[in-house]
């Protein structure tokens, strides 16, 4: 236990879960509960679910759950310590002096200290004119500025395996938090750290907070290798989770965001005004990306490369996007440009020209679907239209509907009315799929695949007796002996209940009763989620000693049937049985 009971309490009621939930989400009131989208998955009807009474959110979206410190973990990136800090200091606490846990913090705490200095240290070396001033050369020959090499806060790694190193030792880092860092790696001879960017411009990725989480390095034309290499997953970095320019962007005063590809991109639209510009950190835009725009802004224009490759990724951003309501404009730069070469090209006018310009999701998927066809045959047009049909389909707002059709109509010279006929038709059909696909997932069994426990799927009857118990234990505390005399920890076939089990045996033994925030430390937001859902999933008639003697024959049945028997129920017959097993499977083994 990291902090005493007296200090959790206090953050709990000085944190109302509802209140600061609210600054995230924004809640509906439902009865005694509160209701909103869900900040962790892309939805656009409400599943998450914020219950004051227990102290606790639960999605039934994505079935993460838990209380304030997991919300607060969660949306802010943070540890548990760190996320009770962040608590304290909003509702005016101290934190306790000592006698927490707080490793993981200062870890992270090193190595945001080694990402500052060396963001610092790079861009001394740039400014400073290291190697000859190769690294300013190469900036000014891409035609940024210096306010904009500053605001960025670029740099230059010098063409060394050690001058980092150095420097950051002289700082008194050690050489295995450089390791952690991602700023330097570990030599496979000698295990000794060396400087992991050399000879690169260096682009630092900075957090909402203007911390430095990493960096990205580009190599120059003349060099051989990957055109840039990028700090892999640290302590205070996931890619997926993070976009390029989004803590200058948030406070562009923009409500629509502009994403591109890369870091070039991203800096050269700043330079020309744009300063609502984010790259989206090469491979692919991800969910958690998607959920972080929408919260700073109500549109997006996506700018992609209008290759293939391009073209594809769009499709995917553009499916990515569409869950969280934003509203989506495709804008396809001419020329096989990015928006750096555009801009340098034909100048910012031009290019706010094309932004004006950009085409909705529904133009971007219809004009994709006419460039595969020759429209000018019968065939192609009969092509071109089925795929229209199956875009229009798609498109919820009537009005939006009819305009498109009229312009297909207008394309193909087939009628309006014979367009909007099979659209409405493709609407129905789908709409029946969405609900049967809605009505099987609601019906199934929700313990079966699952992440959290995945020996439920192979002992599922035994999972399912198991959970029983558990409920029992977090609804009536009171049949907390009868079960313990019975049943233990080791009786148990699936190791998540398992743990369960053993931790509310804890809880239970010292006299408490169960609430979700007692597990918030040692439990993620899904293996949270997962507890509210067993805890939510059964309800108990009078005979709950009835209900306990059958979990627990079914229980040990499913045992038997595997042939384990727990020690504490054996005769001496099995033990001896058992004993030799072990003994011949140990044999066996040599
Ligand atoms: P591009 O290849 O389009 O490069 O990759 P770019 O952004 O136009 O770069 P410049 O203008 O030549 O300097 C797009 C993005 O994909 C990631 C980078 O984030 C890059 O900005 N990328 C690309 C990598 O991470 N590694 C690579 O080797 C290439
Ligand atoms: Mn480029």
């Amino acid at each position: 236990m990291n902090f005493s009971e007296d200090f959790m309490n206090e953050l709990r009621y000085k944190n109302p879960v509802e209140e600061v939930i609210s600054s995230y989400v924004v809640l509906k009131k439902a009865g005694s509960t509160y209701k909103g989208l869900c900040p962790f998955h892309n939805e656009r009807t409400p599943s998450f679910t914020v219950y004051p009474n227990t102290n606790s959110f639960y999605c039934f979206g994505c079935q993460n759950g838990g209380d304030v410190v997991t919300f607060i973990k969660n949306i802010e990136n943070l540890d548990y310590v760190e996320a009770v800090r962040f608590l304290a200091d909003r509702a005016g606490m101290a934190m306790p002096e000592s006698g927490y846990d707080d490793s993981v913090e200062k870890l992270r705490r090193t190595v945001l200290a080694i990402n500052r200095e060396t963001a610092k240290f790079y861009f001394e070396c740039l400014i400073q004119k290291e190697d000859g001033g190769i690294g300013l050369k190469y900036f000014s020959g891409r035609k940024l500025s210096a306010e904009t090499i500053k605001k960025f806060g670029l740099g230059y790694a010098p063409d060394s395996f050690d001058k980092l190193k150095n420097h950051l030792r002289s700082k008194g880092f050690s050489e295995s938090d450089m390791i952690l860092a991602n700023v330097c790696s570990k030599s496979q001879k000698t295990g000794r750290a060396y400087d992991r960017f050399r000879k690169k411009v260096m682009f630092p990725i900075f957090d909402l907070r203007g911390n430095v989480i990493a960096f990205g390095g580009r190599k120059f034309p003349e060099d051989e290798g990957a055109k840039y290499i990028n700090s892999s997953d640290t302590p205070v970095f996931k890619k997926s989770k993070n976009l390029y320019g989004l803590n200058l962007a948030k406070n562009s005063g923009e409500k629509t965001v502009i994403l591109t590809e890369g870091y070039m991109d991203t800096i050269a639209l700043h330079q020309a005004g744009f300063n609502n510009a984010v790259g989206a950190l090469g491979t692919s835009f991800t969910a958690d990306q998607a959920n972080l725009l929408s919260r700073y802004f109500d549109e997006i224009v996506v700018t992609m490369d209008i290759d293939e490759a391009g073209q594809k990724a769009t499709k995917r951003a553009i499916e990515i996007l569409k869950t969280t309501g934003i509203k989506i404009r495709i804008l396809q730069v001419e020329g096989g440009k990015d928006p750096d070469e555009y801009i340098k090209e034909f100048g910012a006018n031009r290019f706010r020209m094309l932004l004006e310009g950009a085409k909705n999701d529904i133009e971007f998927k219809l004009l994709g679907a006419k460039n595969k066809f020759d429209i000018e045959t019968d065939d192609g047009k009969l092509n071109y239209l089925n795929a229209s049909i199956e875009v229009l389909a798609s498109v919820n707002d009537e009005i939006a509907r009819n305009l498109y059709a009229s312009r297909v109509s207008g394309e193909t010279g087939v009628e309006k009315s014979v367009i909007l006929n099979r659209v409405q038709r493709m609407r129905k059909s789908n709409e029946k799929k969405a609900l049967k696909k809605e009505l099987t997932e609601f019906t199934r069994p929700k313990y079966s695949p699952n992440d959290v426990n995945p020996d439920a799927k192979k002992y599922r009857r035994a999972a399912y007796a198991e959970e029983n118990i558990l409920a029992v234990l977090m609804q009536y505390p009171q049949y907390a002996k009868y079960v313990f005399e019975k049943l233990s920890g080791d009786d148990f076939l699936t190791s998540f209940n398992k743990d369960l089990y053993l931790k509310l045996q804890e809880i239970l033994v010292a006299g408490k009763e169960f609430e979700i925030s007692y597990l918030s430390e040692s439990y993620d937001s899904k293996q949270l989620g997962r507890v509210m859902e067993i805890n939510s999933k059964f309800s108990f008639s009078n005979d709950i000693e009835q209900v306990i003697d059958d979990c627990i024959k079914v229980i040990f049945d499913e045992k038997d049937k595997l042939g384990i028997i727990s020690p504490s129920n054996m005769n001496d017959d099995d033990f001896l049985n058992a004993l030799n097993k072990q003994a011949k499977d140990k044999k066996g083994k040599h």
